[in-house]
């Protein structure tokens, strides 16, 4: 159903696999078919993209009518898949300067980031401030945007270790909704704070990938991982269908430098929101609640 072998690194500031028809066209066009059959979404995000997330009662139903999207998520679901991407960035990237601290032994099927609004309080006791024996689980989501959908640049949650989007149908150049990732312009040995967003004028594009039928992204969510989506604009076009989901811990990931820890300060906020849209920075310090 997906052929990781096809799976390439591009030259990057963080670790990229990528490849095209990694899932064949027949396939991505039944699964368009399914996710447009769906009546329910669970929400929209983003002015535009409307999302079935793992987790939910629709999520539920919509894998039981869906056979090619059952069969996407069973596989994902998997802690032998888990492993196969892990060992596929270790392969590619061995002396890769960033490493996840504490690598998760366990994969629970049945866990999902909950979808619960959170305040930075809140978020910080679901914590704790344990972070060693982490256990990993697949999120994602089968979403369709429409035009005006785009995503400023960002790193994503801090649970987060791999990332991954697949895309089901072609979208014209002219039309953007292209995934961009950026580095931080200025080029420094050492960084002391990674911000989960940047401001734009201290960025660079490095590279931009426009939707291709069949075409797999795999990124590392290290806290340099900047990447946005260009504005969509549905215009003598059809929706922008894709999957994403990454693979995420049930608590913040460590990650180090050549060796320096980087923990990540969760920015105090009373306004409750979800755990993927509260902000935190990655210092070197620890925090110290
Ligand atoms: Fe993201």
């Amino acid at each position: 159903m997906l052929n990781t072998g096809k799976l390439k690194k591009i030259k990057s500031n963080f670790p990229v696999l990528i490849g095209s028809n990694v899932v064949s066209k027949d396939i991505c066009n039944l699964l368009i078919d399914e996710i447009s059959n769906s009546k329910a979404f669970d929400d929209m995000i983003m002015r535009g993209r409307s999302r079935i997330n793992k987790g939910s009662k629709n999520f539920k139903s919509y894998i039981k009518r869906s056979d090619k999207s059952a069969k996407l998520f069973r596989l994902f679901n998997s802690k032998l898949f888990y492993k196969r991407i892990e060992n596929l960035f270790y392969k590619n990237f061995k002396n890769q300067s960033w490493t996840n601290s504490y690598k998760p032994e366990v994969f629970n099927t049945s866990k999902f980031t909950i979808k619960k609004k959170l305040n930075s309080n809140e978020l910080k006791k679901l914590f704790g401030n344990n972070y060693t024996n982490p256990k990993v689980n697949l999120d994602i989501d089968f979403s369709v945007s429409k035009g005006g959908y785009r995503l400023r640049p960002h790193r994503d949650d801090i649970t987060r270790v791999y990332n991954f989007l697949i895309y089901l149908n072609d979208i014209p150049k002219k039309n953007g909704g292209s995934l961009t990732i950026y580095r931080k312009k200025t080029k420094k040995k050492f960084r002391k704070s990674f911000k989960r967003f940047p401001k734009i004028n201290e960025l660079e594009v490095v590279k931009s990938f426009t939707p291709k039928k069949g075409t797999v992204i795999f990124f590392q969510s290290t806290p340099n991982s900047y990447h946005g989506v260009s504005l969509f604009v549905e215009k003598n076009c059809s929706k922008r269908f894709f999957i994403y989901g990454s693979y995420a811990l049930n608590k913040p990931v460590i990650w180090k430098y050549k060796g320096t820890p980087y923990y990540p300060h969760i920015i105090n906020t009373k306004k409750r929101m979800l755990t993927s849209f509260h902000n935190a920075n990655y210092l070197t310090s620890a925090p110290k609640n």
